[in-house]
């Protein structure tokens, strides 16, 4: 008797058309056309709710959790907590959508005080301020602005697409113009635990960020990042780390409403 072969999950719909999407060379010279794109994350948000299985909270910052990924492109499940703000940063030349599953983002973009770019000198001043409400996408690159992604909902979801991947990206200090590197990772990868830092350590870095200036390259606004600095860390090293832990997380239950006593450590 042949098994009855189970139909795909959305998720995974999802991802094949996205990869099918960037094989298609644009006339710009990228790969993947943005409004076939946008329409299949707004697709996918407007209907389907198994991004849920990707859902895995952390107590001490916003969290990413790693659903596919290839040379093109990478696409994420981010958990935020209201206060989990992701510093000011920029997006290394990649294209980023931003689809917000559930709660809602507030988007602050930021530009150069001297030539309104994302590209100048000294300090910055803030050009736009938006919502990112559920059910929509938003998107930026570097030639529209850097910004600051934040839940204004006690907690919100959103699916992130960048392309190409970004492996580390800058983070800016607003008042100086400052710009820090910072290499980034995932708090899951394919619903496995990543290696992160001890939950001790994790709480008295995130205690010494909140005491910290806005400035500060701390593990609370760490964004689009798991990481806090330049060089290389355990945390670090999970990126692309093909064995999970032995205790993987377990999902959030179906999140309606939302509590944060489920996030995970
Ligand atoms: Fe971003």
């Amino acid at each position: 008797m042949e098994a009855i072969e189970e139909p795909p999950k959305p998720m995974e719909v999802l991802v094949k058309a996205i990869h099918t999407e960037f094989e298609n060379l644009q006339s710009d010279g990228a790969y993947g056309n943005g409004e076939i794109i946008q329409n299949l994350l707004l697709d996918y948000i407007s209907n389907h709710n198994d991004w849920r299985e990707y859902a895995f909270f952390c107590p001490y910052r916003y969290s990413r959790n790693l659903v596919a990924k290839s040379d093109e492109y990478e696409l994420m499940v981010i958990c935020w907590s209201k206060g989990q703000a992701s510093p000011i940063h920029n997006h290394e030349g990649s294209r980023c959508w931003m689809a917000c599953a559930s709660g809602m983002l507030q988007e602050t973009q930021y530009v150069y005080q001297n030539n309104k770019t994302s590209y100048g000198t000294g300090p910055l001043e803030s050009s736009l301020v938006s919502t990112i409400d559920e059910g929509t996408v938003g998107y930026i690159t570097d030639d529209i602005a850097l910004h600051v992604i934040e839940s204004i909902e006690p907690v919100s979801i959103s699916i992130h697409l960048y392309s190409r991947p970004i492996t580390e990206c800058n983070i800016y200090c607003p008042t100086t113009g400052n710009i820090t590197r910072r290499k980034l990772g995932y708090f899951t990868q394919f619903k496995e635990k990543c290696p992160q830092p001890s939950t001790a350590a994790a709480a008295a870095a995130a205690a010494a960020a909140a005491a910290s200036s806005s400035c500060s390259n701390s593990p609370t606004c760490n964004s689009p990042t798991s990481s806090t600095s330049t060089t290389s860390s355990p945390l670090m090293q999970s990126n692309g780390a093909s064995s999970p832990l032995a205790n993987a997380p377990s999902p959030i239950p179906i999140p309606t409403p939302f509590t944060n006593v489920n996030m995970m450590a």
